[in-house]
């Protein structure tokens, strides 16, 4: 608490203290509704004065409204915390600063924003109002230091009417004070960067006085009759009375339909007072054979909404794209326009590595084109409503998306829900978001929040969104993590087939967080499924991870009820941080002095923070493409292919074939689309030739579906789905093509040693969250040194055509279960600046992640050989490798490594050990020489950090090894 002695400041005018009031969630907010399109509105985006408070109650009546000479300044939309103020926080479950609710720190930091509006003459008589899209936490509004307003639901836009305040043609001084840290911090601890600022644009707009106050279109289409129907629900407000005759008229897809507005009930006051609904007008639109929207073809129309004065004139129009589709539940399907669809999915925070939360429109719609581009079909909005412009995009492009609430409760999980002091605030946020979504036909479930527990007022919420929205199923884990709960502190593990089969009344679907593929099997299979399940979050891609995504999809699509999920997470948190000598590195929680925080933990993403795919999103690409190709009897060119999408036919994608020996192309060719309907699987023949092998060598065939045209996500020629499988196959060593190295050198110069460590991933560093993690287990078995745990007998006979066979055998003994590898590591010297293989690739490969990868002969510098996690670890091992060469700056081998027996390789310029002291990547030595690792078996990834281990069959256990190459 503040002294005692500290007098009310000018913020306190809005409530006392009302940053610590979680009942205070707003003063003088207007409804949140329909964002309409309208042409009268000014951008106050830019460069603002800005002045930075230790504390809410430092902030002074001069700051609101007197000269800021010497003011700082920042960006707006931006945080200030990435501005050289104050700083970002990462947190995941802890709260960053101590309780207990809704105490909030003494320093809070608090930044007063200035600048100065004029309000256009052509705006005098009508109504203006404020639009501030987003700041973090709590929003003080003064326009000429008198209090307009307070708000809280920090990624919600927040709307005063500043009709009385503004002079047209006068510039008046707006002041937009945020108070970082608030009993609404509270509500909003997701596992994220805490900034503070204004990260969404601040708008100023101009109505008519009697205007459109919110359209509310329900666009349903029979699936049956292909029959679309549009209820209509037109808000209309006025100062006063409103007048009497006016109209509203809607039209879409060439249909029209007209209604009188009512500010009051048409008969008498008797059924004013007991039937009147609302000013505004209720229309109903009947579409004939309108196309429909999904995600696959994502239909808009326009629909122009007019209001019309008693004389027919146009007064206010509003136009909002509507799709037509229907999504239910029905049975254990969650189906979109009658089909069931499967959610391929993937969780998105807002998040620029430059910019924090203040995410541009360019990056929102460069995020989605990738998801596409990858073969994503939906998003969940975790943990927070996205600015409209997400929404807008995802409407266009075609995404499913779960719109989630902001709220998560993580640090009081199972209190803060049933605290009645923030029980309006939790409705609130989930009102709020819905007022404002619910016109985007991309919205197919509503999400209450993340991790806040169950409560009665989730249930509350839940059945008030059943009830405002019928056309959106509801979606919140909470139940299902509070019963898990309940049960582990109860003394019971439950089996989660069956945890997952009880009532979840505050959500239509069941959606767990990192079910392994054993658990939604049970579920599957246990008793028969009344609901879809689609796991609200799976395969953590934290770092090197995401190993065993095959096999949720394997599962998913043989078990009714498994539909797909949302992969945690899209995009690394990671923020460009300058170092004093100038230089740039990614940073996360701790780099900037943030206490608490939760270190590399927030990056987990399928790409980079600059969007550079990482592997694992290469990964999903594959395994969720849309089109699937099984070998029926490849030696004959004998496919089949397997059309997953739920409504498309194949006629959008060119297959075309080819085969390859080794990597060389020795046949091709083109064939047209494929008549084959949505959800159908056809046999195709190719012409393929039996190839003319020598020893050691293979063929591949490839199928390959790329888009035909231009489309507003890829260009024509985009891969959407490819396969290979092998033809055929001659035994024998694989022997490298090209000469071999002049100087001749022999193994022993390589200094091998045993390696049966790797730099822990971030899976095996955190993970499990009960228990010793594989890092800590692997330094107690003394790994690092494995010479001194394991004996290693090498024989080496100079070979056929030159160079050495090397043959190492290992025994390794049964207390060293389930390590990282079992491999031999190569010193190269200086010069090798090119590796070339043949093998899967061309990026990284595990046993439990290598679908993505596939045979091939590939090339890459050195150094682009590991993948630049932000926080380092191994990574860049190739899987299947038969032979590598590694070439000098002029292209010629400096040593050539054959005869390897499809064997796990990595290269890189750093020991394991090097990495593994790492936190950075810029602590890495930069040398020129580097090392070949050669392993006979190489663990998988998994995705343990949060979500299941390594499958069995992809971990690395006791027993002898034997594993065998040639090097010139
Ligand atoms: C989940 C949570 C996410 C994230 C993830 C771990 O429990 O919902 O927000 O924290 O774990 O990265």
């Amino acid at each position: 608490m503040p002294p005692a002695t500290t007098p009310p400041g000018p913020l306190e005018a809005l409530g006392p203290r009302s940053w610590a009031r979680p009942e205070v969630t707003g003063v003088g907010r207007e409804p949140l509704g329909t964002p309409l399109g309208r042409p009268d509105e000014v951008r106050l985006d830019g460069r603002w004065a800005f002045a930075l408070r230790a504390r809410p109650e430092d902030v002074t009546a001069e700051d609101l409204v007197g000269p800021t000479d010497g003011w700082d300044t920042v960006e707006v939309p931006g945080c200030w915390t990435v501005q050289g103020f104050d700083r970002p926080q990462y947190t995941n479950v802890q709260m960053p600063f101590p309780g207990p609710p809704p105490r909030v720190p003494e320093a809070n930091p608090t930044g007063v924003h200035r600048t100065t509006l004029t309000v256009p003459e052509a705006w005098r008589g009508r109504r203006t109002t404020l639009e501030v899209g987003g700041a973090e936490s709590v929003l003080y509004v003064h326009l000429d230091g008198v209090p307009v307003g307070m708000g809280k639901d920090s990624r919600l836009p927040q709307v005063f009417d500043l009709t009385d305040l503004v002079e047209p043609g006068r510039p008046a001084t707006l002041a937009l004070t945020v108070v970082r840290w608030s009993d609404a911090t509270y509500l909003e601890d997701q596992d994220h960067w805490h900034h503070a600022g204004l990260h969404r644009s601040v708008v100023l707009r101009s109505t008519p006085p009697v205007r459109i106050a919110d359209v509310h279109p329900t666009a349903d289409r029979d699936p049956a009759t292909g029959h679309g129907r549009l209820d209509l629900r037109v808000g209309v407000e006025a100062e006063g009375p409103g007048p009497r005759g006016w109209t509203v008229r809607a039209e879409v897809a060439g249909h029209r339909a007209e209604a009188p507005v009512h500010f009051e009930h048409p008969t008498d006051v008797m059924a004013t007072w007991l039937l009147f609904e609302g000013r505004g007008a209720t229309l109903a639109l009947d579409v004939p054979d309108v196309a429909p929207w999904s995600a696959e073809a994502p239909h808009l129309h326009d629909l122009t909404v007019t209001l019309r004065d008693a004389e027919g004139e146009v007064v206010d129009e509003a136009v909002v794209a509507v799709g037509f589709r229907r999504v239910e539940v029905v049975g254990a399907e969650l189906q979109v326009n009658g089909r069931p669809v499967l959610v391929k999915g993937v969780n998105r925070h807002d998040h620029d590595p430059r910019r924090g939360k203040a995410v541009t429109a360019a990056s929102i719609e460069r995020d989605v084109v990738l998801m596409k581009r990858h073969g994503l079909n939906a998003v969940r909005t975790s943990h927070y409503p996205n600015d409209s412009h997400l929404y807008d995009v995802c409407d266009r492009l075609g995404m499913y998306v779960v719109d989630e609430a902001d709220l998560e409760t993580h640090a009081h999980l199972r209190s803060l829900t049933r605290d009645p002091r923030w029980a309006s605030a939790i409705l609130e946020r989930v009102v709020r978001m819905a007022q404002r979504d619910k016109a985007h036909p991309s919205i197919v479930m509503w999400s209450l929040g993340n991790e806040s527990g169950s409560a009665p007022i989730l249930q509350a919420a839940a059945e008030w969104l059943r009830a405002f929205d019928p056309s959106r199923p509801v979606h919140y884990e909470g139940s299902i993590g509070f019963a898990l709960f309940t049960d582990i502190a109860g003394g019971t593990f439950p089996a989660m087939g069956e945890l997952l089969h009880r009532p979840t009344p505050d959500s239509d679907v069941v959606a767990p967080m990192y079910p392994s593929v054993e658990d939604i099997t049970d579920w599957a299979t246990r008793a028969t499924p009344d609901r879809p399940l689609v796991m609200c979050e799976y395969i953590h891609a934290m770092g090197n991870s995401c190993g065993g995504l095959a096999d949720y999809w394997e599962a998913i699509r043989t078990h009714p009820g498994l539909q797909g999920g949302f992969a945690w997470d899209w995009v690394d948190q990671a923020l460009v941080q300058t170092l004093p000598d100038g230089t740039e590195r990614l940073a996360y929680g701790g780099d900037f002095g943030d206490e608490p925080n939760d270190g590399p933990f927030c990056c987990n993403g399928l790409v980079a923070a600059d969007r550079t795919p990482h592997p694992s999103l290469l990964e999903m690409a594959k395994v969720v493409a849309p089109v699937r190709v099984r070998a029926v009897d490849p030696a004959r060119g004998v496919l089949e292919v397997h059309n997953e999408h739920s409504f498309a036919d194949l006629a959008w994608l060119t297959p075309s074939w080819t085969v390859d020996v080794d990597g060389e192309v020795v046949a091709s060719g083109e064939l047209a689309p494929l008549d084959l309907a949505a959800g159908a699987r056809d046999e195709l023949r190719l012409p393929v030739p039996a190839p003319d092998l020598a020893p050691g060598q293979a063929a591949q065939l490839t199928l390959t579906f790329r888009t035909r045209e231009d489309l507003p996500w890829a260009r024509a020629g985009h891969v959407v789905a490819w396969e290979q499988v092998e033809l055929d196959r001659r035994p024998g060593p694989s022997v490298a093509p090209g000469p071999a190295p002049e100087a001749a050198r022999g193994h022993a110069a390589l200094e091998p040693t045993l390696a049966l460590w790797r730099a822990p991933i971030d899976n095996e560093t955190f993970g499990p969250a009960v228990g010793t993690s594989h890092a800590e287990r692997w330094e107690a078995m003394g790994l690092r040194d494995a010479a001194a745990r394991v004996g290693m007998t090498t024989e080496v006979v100079a070979a056929d055509g030159g160079g050495e066979v090397v043959t190492h055998r290992v025994d390794v003994p049964a207390d060293l279960d389930d390590i990282p590898r079992v491999g031999v590591r190569l010193r190269l010297g200086p010069g090798i600046r090119t590796v070339e293989w043949l093998g899967r690739g061309p990026h990284e490969g595990y046993a439990d992640r290598r679908e993505g990868t596939r045979v091939g002969w590939w090339f890459t510098p050195v150094d682009d050989w590991p993948v630049p996690y932000v926080h380092p670890q191994a990574s860049g091992n190739r899987t299947d490798v038969r032979w590598l060469r590694l070439l000098d700056a002029s292209g010629a081998p400096l040593v050539v490594i054959d005869h390897l027996d499809g064997l796990d390789v990595t290269v890189a310029r750093w020991t394991d050990e090097e990495v593994a002291a790492a936190g950075h990547l810029e602590d890495l030595p930069v040398r020129d020489e580097c090392y070949v690792w050669i392993d006979a078996r190489h663990r998988g990834v998994g995705s343990g950090a949060v979500g299941p281990d390594v499958s069995p069959e992809h971990r690395v256990g006791p027993g002898p090894y034997r594993w065998s190459y040639r090097v010139r």
